[in-house]
């Protein structure tokens, strides 16, 4: 709770003496006092006065820790790092929650900063204003990772959000030339390519990510590692379609994850799902254009992955090079299993549902004996136009280890453009249709393939 007693006390006085001088204005005064009081709640999310005390304490449950206080300047060209990390420390420190507070009409340009916990109580990182980092790969410090850039680590309890932005001013780093360029005939080429994640939480819970905007990351805009518990409500991530690598939110290691009511455009995967992840539920997502939501890659390099109960429901995902996709390299180990994709309407996708276990980047992996097992998917209620460059439906499976229980329910999608509908393939997928899809899928195999029979353990 926010309690505001500071300001109160010149109105009281002022109340007092109005009252005693004029009682009749009384009821007046009331109101007036009333709306002072929403003025100074609502403040929370403005900027203060000028001229800020280093802490405004609002009563003893929250205490406001301003960056302007800690010598931050906020004019997008002097670097405020210091004064950040000052405000973290001294908002981790507090006794009671703080509020780090990075007000509005400003902007703060910060280096790789590693916010570190375990902090006194929560903490709400409040972003009103502008965050950014150096611009581009020959501005980053040379002694700094450029592997990441806003780092959130061994955190228990925090809220990053506010109606600010978090710009990752990505455009030169996509440029480097060892980057894969979408629709470019460029090949990639070799030299320094680690290009920063823009927020990072590692080994955190009891996270909540809310309201914010974050565009144009040099890498993935978020990413999660070893986290619990995380919440992530009323997003917008934005990057432009050829942005490469640009996801927006990745998972790995990560459990208990509630994605909902955002909108994601980029030029990768809007969420893309790795090992050891479980319990995800995805709702609500504006999803393009984009490469769609995945779960994967996995078992890249012979490792092992394990992802199981991912729901992803009632989102709209348009004008993606995929809809909903699961994708494995050969050669891996481990299990993906219980997984539902459910209520997605899809425009003009270009892969809608597909599962590929044959994922590979340099078009030459050699065929492998083992890999990822698939089991257990359900589609349902998927409906909508794909782009007719590619079939609808594309169940693609390993040889050693066919994909099973796959189940197809009230699917239907019809070509963007004309009016032939393409047949999805399949090869090695065992499952069933369970209404008859548009376009129909014969191509399922019935049963349980003979060397499946011995349940898989993750
Ligand atoms: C990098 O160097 C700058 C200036 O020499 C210094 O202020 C900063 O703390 C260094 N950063 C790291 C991560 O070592
Ligand atoms: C879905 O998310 C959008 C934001 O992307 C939000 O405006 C809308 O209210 C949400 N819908 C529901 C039913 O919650
Ligand atoms: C699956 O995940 C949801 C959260 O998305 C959770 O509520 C549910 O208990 C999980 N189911 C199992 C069987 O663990
Ligand atoms: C690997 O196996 C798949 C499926 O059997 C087949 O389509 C593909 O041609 C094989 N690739 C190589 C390099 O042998
Ligand atoms: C097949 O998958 C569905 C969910 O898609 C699940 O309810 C069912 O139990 C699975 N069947 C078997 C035999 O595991």
């Amino acid at each position: 709770m926010i309690t505001v007693l500071f300001p109160r006390l010149p109105i009281l006085f002022l109340l007092f003496s109005l009252c005693f001088l004029f009682p009749r204005v009384q009821g007046k005064l009331h109101s007036y006092t009333k709306q002072r009081h929403l003025q100074t709640i609502s403040r929370i999310s403005l900027p203060p006065a000028p001229a800020p005390d280093p802490e405004v304490n609002f009563g003893g449950d929250t205490t406001i820790f301003n960056v302007l206080s800690f010598g931050a300047i906020g004019n997008g060209v002097t670097d405020d790092t210091q004064a950040l990390k000052m405000a973290w420390d001294a908002a981790c420190q507090a006794e009671e929650s703080g509020i780090l507070l990075v007000p509005k009409g400003y902007s703060f340009m910060m280096q790789t900063t590693i916010f570190t916990g375990p902090c006194n109580s929560d903490v709400i990182f409040q972003i009103d204003g502008t965050i950014m980092p150096p611009n581009g790969p020959d501005s980053w410090p040379k002694n700094s990772s450029k592997r990441q850039w806003l780092v959130f680590y061994r955190i228990n309890g925090m809220s990053l959000q506010g109606g600010g932005l978090i710009d990752g001013r990505g455009e030169k780093w996509w440029n480097l030339p060892c980057k894969q360029h979408k629709g470019s005939k460029r090949t990639t080429q070799p030299g320094a390519c680690d290009s920063p994640v823009a927020v990072r939480f590692f080994m955190s819970s009891n996270l909540r990510v809310q309201g914010l905007k974050v565009k144009n990351s040099p890498q993935f805009h978020f990413r999660f590692d070893g986290c619990q518990n995380v919440h992530i409500e009323l997003l917008s991530i934005k990057a432009p379609a050829r942005s490469p690598n640009t996801d927006g939110i990745h998972i790995e290691n990560t459990n208990n994850v509630k994605i909902y009511n955002s909108a994601i455009s980029n030029g990768d995967d809007c969420v893309s799902i790795g090992a050891g992840s479980y319990h995800i539920d995805i709702r609500n997502i504006t999803c393009g254009p984009s490469h769609g939501i995945s779960i994967g890659s996995l078992g890249v390099r012979n490792s092992r992955a394990c992802v199981s109960n991912i729901t992803v429901s009632d989102s709209v995902i348009k004008h993606s090079d995929n809809g909903v996709r699961i994708k494995t390299w050969q050669g891996g180990s481990g299990a993906v299993s219980k997984i539902t994709f459910r209520n997605i309407y899809m425009d003009t996708v270009r892969n809608p549902i597909i599962i590929d276990q044959y994922y590979c980047l340099t078009k030459s992996c050699p065929n492998q004996t083992s890999a990822v097992v698939i089991s257990d998917v359900l589609y349902t209620n998927i409906k909508g136009t794909y782009d007719v460059r590619s079939p609808p439906m594309h169940f693609f499976c390993s040889d050693s280890v066919p994909c099973t229980n796959l189940t197809l329910s009230e699917v239907e999608l019809l070509p963007a453009q004309g009016n032939i509908l393409s047949n999805p393939v399949c090869w090695k997928a065992y499952g069933i249709m369970q209404t008859i899809s548009i376009p129909p899928v014969f191509c399922l195999l019935e049963g349980i393939p003979p060397m499946m029979l011995i349940g898989i353990k993750c």
